[in-house]
């Protein structure tokens, strides 16, 4: 599988940015019940495998079951995320199709991705997965006891796999005069086309 065209600018930033673990932050708007967009910062984890270790388009990310975008998102799958490299000054939004992979995953292969990023966890992260309720009243904070780590094996119930199957990426680049951006638009068979577009 030929990787899409939009890739390798985006593999281009991620590298020239690895000194700065930050540029691995980006933002995630999903839409609520109401209609009204709600945004907050994830970490991006890198592309899904495929079982034969081929690298799919779809970006990975982490997040609980009990959090409001995981409400969001089983009511309505369409997200962005925006991202931008400072170094380069470029920016990516992508858009695309939220698949949220909870405890009750029934495809095997899923399943095994999910515990690969549970694996890929550091243990205060999989610590977070024992939480309170996010976004509930907290109690006292002398009434949360901080126990061991969660086993590396078996990832917590509240912990999903959150995977963005991209559809549409709006690439901007600000260096340069004029500016350029691009559009890559995924048709129903995965092909990707793209459109130099005023900036
Ligand atoms: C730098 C940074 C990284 C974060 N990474 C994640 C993440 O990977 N997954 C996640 O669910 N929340 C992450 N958060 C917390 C979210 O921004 C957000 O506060 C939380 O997920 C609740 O959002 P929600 O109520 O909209 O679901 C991060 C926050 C910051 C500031």
């Amino acid at each position: 599988m030929s990787l899409s065209p939009w890739r390798s600018h985006l593999a281009r930033n991620l590298s020239q940015h690895l000194s700065q673990p930050q540029s691995r932050y980006l933002q995630l708007a999903t839409v609520g019940m109401d209609g009204r967009p709600a945004n907050r910062t994830i970490v991006f984890r890198g592309f899904l495998d495929r079982p034969d270790q081929l690298k799919t388009d779809q970006l990975k990310f982490v997040t609980d079951v009990r959090s409001q975008k995981a409400s969001h998102i089983q009511h309505n799958p369409y997200g962005e995320v925006c991202w931008y490299f400072t170094k380069t000054r470029e920016q990516f939004r992508i858009a695309g199709t939220l698949h949220l992979i909870t405890s009750d995953e029934p495809n095997p292969s899923m399943q095994q991705a999910r515990r690969i990023g549970w694996q890929e966890l550091s243990d205060s992260g999989r610590s977070q997965f024992a939480w309170a309720d996010p976004g509930q009243p907290s109690a006292d904070s002398s009434e949360i006891s901080l126990g061991e780590p969660p086993d590396r094996d078996h990832p917590l119930k509240h912990f999903c796999l959150l995977l963005l199957e991209p559809t549409q990426v709006d690439h901007l680049e600000l260096r340069g005069n004029p500016q350029s951006r691009c559009l890559y638009v995924c048709d129903l068979d995965r092909n990707w086309s793209s459109q130099s577009i005023n900036p």
